[in-house]
């Protein structure tokens, strides 16, 4: 972070954020797959493929991918499953490109569209998962858009968090915050918007901890909820179960 390192440079939580997360991920759409990939040196592919292999997703099931940015999770969950799923997200460049890329991957049974986390454009009990990968973070009110999550999952829908978390591990911890903090800015700033890159690592910072995590699912009101750790805690599954009939 540049500047007072004891005060945050980005607002985290409400109205202002959604502003500003909304306007960023427009303004960083076209370079987002490539800098991904590049700035995690593709491991973020890994990730989402663990991530959908853990929600045991069955044929014929509805999911919804909130915060599904570019696709890539919802064209990970069809390579694998005959599945109907909705993208849906609040910047609509980000949209705009995941329906450029179903269209040239010609793939079907996806649908992308424009919607907040918050209020979900999705009828009550409706779909049998829901996905939100690397989106949970940037969302500006954490208790509403679990509100709408568990309105939106039949009885016994199964809510799947992939997020970014501190490495339990001390010295790989110090790595990921000196790369997290210090080259992935520097990184970043060179092909994108250069706050995009300083409000990552502090958006990281101010998530809340696995254990917060899994409060806030079960005040919200699922039945249970699970943690699994990838590559030694830097990124986290959460597992939310809503409960059955
Ligand atoms: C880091 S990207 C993740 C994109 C994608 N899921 C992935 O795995 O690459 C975060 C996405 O969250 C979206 N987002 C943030 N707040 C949202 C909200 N309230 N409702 C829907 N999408 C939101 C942003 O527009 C952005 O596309």
């Amino acid at each position: 972070m540049e500047g007072n390192k004891e005060l945050p440079e980005f607002t985290h939580e409400g109205r202002d954020k959604k502003k500003f997360v909304r306007e960023m991920f427009n303004d960083i759409s076209s370079n987002y797959d490539f800098l991904n990939h590049f700035l995690s040196v593709g491991i973020d592919i890994y990730w989402r493929k663990k991530f959908v292999q853990k929600l045991n997703i069955s044929h014929g099931n509805h999911i919804a991918d909130i915060a599904c940015g570019t696709g890539d999770v919802c064209f990970e969950i069809l390579k694998n499953h005959k599945v109907n799923v909705t993208g849906i997200d609040l910047a609509e460049n980000m949209i705009s490109i995941a329906s450029k890329k179903a269209q040239k991957k010609q793939v079907e049974n996806v649908q992308f569209l424009v919607g907040d986390a918050e209020a979900l454009p999705l009828d009550s009990n409706s779909v049998d998962f829901l996905t939100i990968s690397y989106g949970f973070r940037n969302i500006a009110h954490y208790e509403k858009a679990i509100e709408e999550f568990l309105r939106v999952l039949k009885p016994g829908g199964k809510l799947g968090i992939l997020e970014f978390s501190k490495p339990k591990n001390s010295w790989l911890g110090s790595l990921f915050t000196f790369y997290f903090h210090q080259v992935l800015p520097r990184l970043g700033s060179l092909f994108s918007r250069s706050d995009a890159y300083r409000y990552l690592p502090e958006s990281v910072d101010f998530f809340p901890s696995r254990e917060d995590i899994c409060r806030k699912l079960i005040y919200g009101g699922f039945n249970r909820a699970e943690i699994h750790d990838l590559t030694f805690g830097i990124s986290t599954i959460f597992l939310g179960f809503k409960k059955g009939e």
